[in-house]
């Protein structure tokens, strides 16, 4: 089990695959581990035995004196080469099967960054961070890349653990069979807050999936009162617009996640606070408190008018 804090909202199990790929990883895991614990019984029940059997008595003579068993060694050199050969076996089969290519797969990037997902739909041309939106009985395509160190992309129900390496694209080969929020973390040690890049996956029936996608392809909404007018303002004015895009906006760096629909998000700072207004206000004012290391300053010498004008306005961006 991996401890994952308040942000933590699905089982988290690699013994639960949820993918055709997750369950073949699985099962060639659960072969392996069965064969292992086979040799081990095997080995350590024949040690007591003749451990106990051959134990020294009182009166006992010396026993008579052996140098080596050809047979028997032949037989211990070549039962594990066997089990060897048929574990290669299984694993080529099983490589064969979740490397498989799908034609027609919806492809994702995914882009592991100082301590943040970013997940491009190409496809789709949309873009987003943090909380990867996956329809379900679909083949898909992540494909993983790094933008400044190696990270590692592990959700454990998809049977997958592969590197994000900046300047190569390792694939990843899934196809869910039933909805859910599948949760996961970056398994490579990336810099200070390597444990707080969090992976939240939710898998959707593929209409929900697909107004999903309808709703962030539009861009942010229009502020349609006073205080979210003043929060774009602030917005704009301020450093936020050197590393956030909001869609629709003047706002379009790329530093950072993509802001266009943050409030339709659950999580802040990829997994280290829920998403609520009283939170994202300490993100704001105190970033460097929750998430020492983040590549975002405080905003704490903003006037309270302006706060509350801005955390409205960036949770109304449905
Ligand atoms: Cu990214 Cu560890």
């Amino acid at each position: 089990m991996l401890v994952c804090g308040a942000a933590c909202r699905g089982p988290i199990d690699s013994f639960a695959p949820v993918t055709p790929q997750g369950r073949a990883i699985s099962d060639l895991f659960i072969a392996t581990l069965v064969l292992s614990a086979l040799v081990f019984l095997l080995v350590v029940g024949v040690l007591a035995y003749v451990l106990v059997r051959f134990r020294e008595r009182p009166n006992d003579a010396e026993p008579r004196q052996i140098h080596g068993n050809t047979r028997l060694e032949i037989g211990w050199t070549i039962a594990p080469v066997l089990l060897l050969v048929v574990l290669f076996f299984m694993t080529i089969q099983t490589q064969r099967a979740v490397e498989a290519e799908a034609p027609g797969a919806l492809r994702v990037r995914v882009i592991g960054h100082q301590w943040w997902w970013e997940y491009q739909y190409p496809d789709l041309g949309l873009i987003t961070a943090n909380e990867l939106h996956l329809p379900v009985g679909r083949p898909l395509r992540l494909e993983l890349e790094g933008a400044d160190v190696i990270h590692s992309y592990w959700v454990p129900q998809l049977g997958w653990k592969k590197d994000t390496i900046p300047g190569k694209t390792n694939d990843i080969w899934v196809q869910f069979d039933q909805a859910g929020v599948y949760d996961g973390a970056c398994t490579e040690y990336c810099g200070a807050q390597h444990a707080w890049m969090r992976v939240r996956l939710v898998a959707e029936p593929a209409d929900q999936f697909d107004a999903w996608a309808e709703q962030q392809r539009r861009p942010s909404p229009t502020p349609a009162n006073d205080t979210l007018r003043r929060g774009q303002a602030v917005f704009l004015q301020n450093t936020c617009v050197n590393c956030h895009a909001v869609a629709g906006t003047l706002a379009n760096a790329r530093v950072g996640p993509d802001l266009s629909h943050f409030g339709s998000r659950t999580t802040i700072g990829s997994g280290v606070l829920e998403n609520t207004p009283e939170n994202l206000r300490r993100w704001l004012a105190e970033v460097q408190r929750v998430k020492p290391g983040a590549l975002m300053p405080n905003y704490n010498t903003l006037p309270d008018d302006d706060m509350r004008a801005l955390v409205d306005y960036l949770e109304g961006l449905k």
